[in-house]
């Protein structure tokens, strides 16, 4: 049998059934596709769901506020995804008549979409022979036809872009790159891979040549950056001081708080830190700290701690973007991660 039929026997036996799977809506696709980026599978069916409840069509999508959109993709991280999902609805609207486009060639015009991405939904929806390479997929050709070229070269890439397209069983593409795909995520995992069951382990490189933890080569990825968030908790009542993030840095338009950023993990008996604060929230502010938090992101990792502080002044024509927010119309509001769970963990009995 060939390898393309291996593949199709096992996805038949094995594949887990799956929303999106039911579907060639490509709106419907697109929407599972972008979640799947960012997640796996069993975290991302809530989403998909949430937001095929709360957008049925591309065009509910479009006319939604960009915070709503915000506040359902709340807790994925890389909030930039939610915002390009936005910016492309409107584009399917104003350019292609509402219609989600099917070809891969308009796909990757748009915001968000990449060559996996307009693979998957061309080929899903439509049945256009296109090669889906994602991380799976990298890892099942390199392992079976033993290839070391790392995947992040710009060689490597042409290498495996070309043999996959090559493999593509184009009578019935979305199948083929359905079964791809599971097989590299539920066979050919990454880490202790079930060889010993699997269906193609004879004619597997990897696997004869007890290479299958050596592939595929990744080249090494620069350090993550350390950065120091330092937040201030100041309340009145039921109200809490809240900022909008603005453009030009990770978080934008999610509401945290007021934020004085150290390039060094904070002493805060040291006066240079006291004198840091006083300068912000005036000199006879006090700040006790209530907890502490390492949040890793895909290239920074972010140490937050937060602060309750006491006595202070804000000069809010200096910081316009600061302002006060009742804790359940904070809830409604879109917030990373860190900030969630720390509204959680300190003000849950109040946001409801
Ligand atoms: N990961 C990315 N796309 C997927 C899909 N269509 N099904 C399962 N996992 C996926």
């Amino acid at each position: 049998m060939t390898f393309q039929n291996e593949l199709i026997n096992w996805y038949n036996q094995n594949k887990r059934d799956l929303p999106w799977r039911h579907t060639n809506n490509a709106y419907i696709i697109w929407l599972s596709e972008i979640i799947l980026q960012q997640t796996r599978v069993e975290q991302g069916l809530p989403y998909f769901n949430k937001f095929l409840e709360n957008f049925p069509n591309v065009s509910d999508f479009a006319s939604a506020s960009e915070s709503k959109v915000l506040k359902l993709w709340q807790g994925l991280g890389y909030y930039s995804r939610g915002r390009n999902m936005h910016a492309t609805a409107q584009i399917v609207m104003s350019d292609f008549n509402g219609v989600f486009p099917t070809l891969y060639d308009d796909l990757i015009k748009l915001k968000g979409i990449g060559e996996y991405t307009a693979a998957a939904i061309s080929s899903f929806s439509s049945g256009e022979a296109r090669a889906v390479v994602d991380g799976n997929v990298f890892r099942v050709l390199a392992r079976y036809y033993g290839i070391n070229t790392p995947i992040n070269s710009p060689a490597g890439k042409k290498q495996f872009y070309t043999l996959a397209n090559e493999l593509m069983f184009k009578e019935d593409a979305a199948l083929y790159n359905q079964a791809i795909m599971e097989f590299g995520a539920m066979q050919c995992k990454p880490k202790s891979p079930a060889c010993n069951i699997c269906p193609l382990n004879q004619t597997c490189y990897a696997f004869n040549n007890h290479l299958v933890k050596e592939l595929p080569v990744k080249i090494g990825k620069a350090e993550k950056k350390h950065r120091f968030f330092n937040y201030f908790i100041c309340t009145q009542g039921d109200e809490i001081l809240v900022k909008e993030r603005q453009a030009g840095d990770i978080w934008q338009h999610l509401y945290d708080f007021p934020l004085i950023e150290t390039l060094e993990l904070p002493n805060w008996m040291d006066p240079s830190f006291n004198n840091t604060v006083k300068d912000f929230f005036g000199i006879n502010t006090e700040f006790t700290l209530i907890s502490y938090k390492k949040h890793i992101l895909t290239h920074q990792i972010i140490h937050v701690h937060f602060f309750a502080l006491k006595n202070y002044i804000f000069n809010f024509s200096k910081q316009k973007e600061l302002n006060w927010v009742s804790l359940s119309k904070l809830d409604e509001l879109p917030q990373p991660k860190v900030i969630h769970d720390f509204l959680e963990d300190n003000f849950k009995n109040k946001m409801e």
